[in-house]
């Protein structure tokens, strides 16, 4: 896969070098190439903002560079895989789960757009939706200060479902939002620690009581700490024709 970022903080990006993402990247599983905005700039200061039309606090990215740059990563990309993924963080996107980084994995090449201050000249995304699949994307509500965060995360989500990338493809399954649930808990020795003790079962060897015991925490967990994942919102179901047991 390939992942192209345009930030005006390239160096925001580093952590991609780190771990398995990094070791991905060595083992040529993923192509990584960051690109700074201000590289796209043509005047003294390397502008990439300016005021808001119309008023308001903040300032607002400048389409032009934004333009360039979009247009250069175009070319530099990796030929016939056809329209890139380009995503845009921001709070106002499509919320970001398991199901979004699985789509996200099948993709050939995305590229990122981080926005800063008040976000960036809506003709940017008008005019790159001629040649992008533009999707902007959240991580959650909440207001980080620009995408550089959001790109850091969602390519880890995505990364990481990449074959190869995680050792133990096993462990990818068993996981909290791969099948709906959240993880059961998870112990290792010593067996007994300040106290507290391993539950009984997990040192009994009986395997179907351990994935009874363990499947068992899983939905227990989910109804204490996501309910919402367990049953259908009024969105999922404006008809509430789902009857929740
Ligand atoms: N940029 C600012 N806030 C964000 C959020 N919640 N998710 C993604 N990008 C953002």
């Amino acid at each position: 896969m390939r992942i192209d970022v345009v930030t005006i903080f390239p160096d925001y990006l580093a952590p991609l070098e780190l771990s398995l993402i990094g070791r991905a990247r060595r083992a040529g599983l993923l192509d990584v190439v960051v690109h700074d905005l201000r590289e796209a700039t043509t005047d003294r200061h390397r502008t990439v903002d300016d005021t808001p039309y119309g008023g308001g606090a903040g300032m607002v990215m400048k389409p032009e560079p934004w333009g360039r740059a979009l247009d250069a990563v175009l070319d530099g990309g990796p030929a016939d895989v056809g329209r890139p993924r380009l995503l845009v963080p921001s709070p106002g996107g499509r919320v970001l789960d398991q199901a979004m980084a699985r789509e996200l994995a099948t993709e050939p090449w995305l590229v990122f757009a981080c926005g800063r201050y008040e976000g960036i000249d809506e003709r940017v995304l008008l005019d790159a939706a001629q040649r992008f699949e533009v999707t902007p994307v959240s991580l959650g509500d909440y207001v980080l200060n620009g995408g550089e965060v959001a790109v850091l995360a969602i390519t880890e989500a995505v990364a990481r479902l990449l074959p190869g990338v995680v050792g133990n493809a096993e462990s990818l399954v068993e996981e909290s939002h791969e099948d709906g649930l959240l993880e059961y808990p998870v112990y290792t020795k010593p067996a007994s620690w300040r106290g507290l003790d391993v539950p009984e079962v997990l040192l009994s060897g009986d395997h179907a009581a351990i994935a009874r015991w363990r499947h068992q925490q899983r939905l227990e967990r989910t109804a204490a700490r996501r309910p919402d994942l367990l049953a259908p919102t009024a969105a999922d179901d404006p008809a509430g024709l789902a009857v929740v047991p």
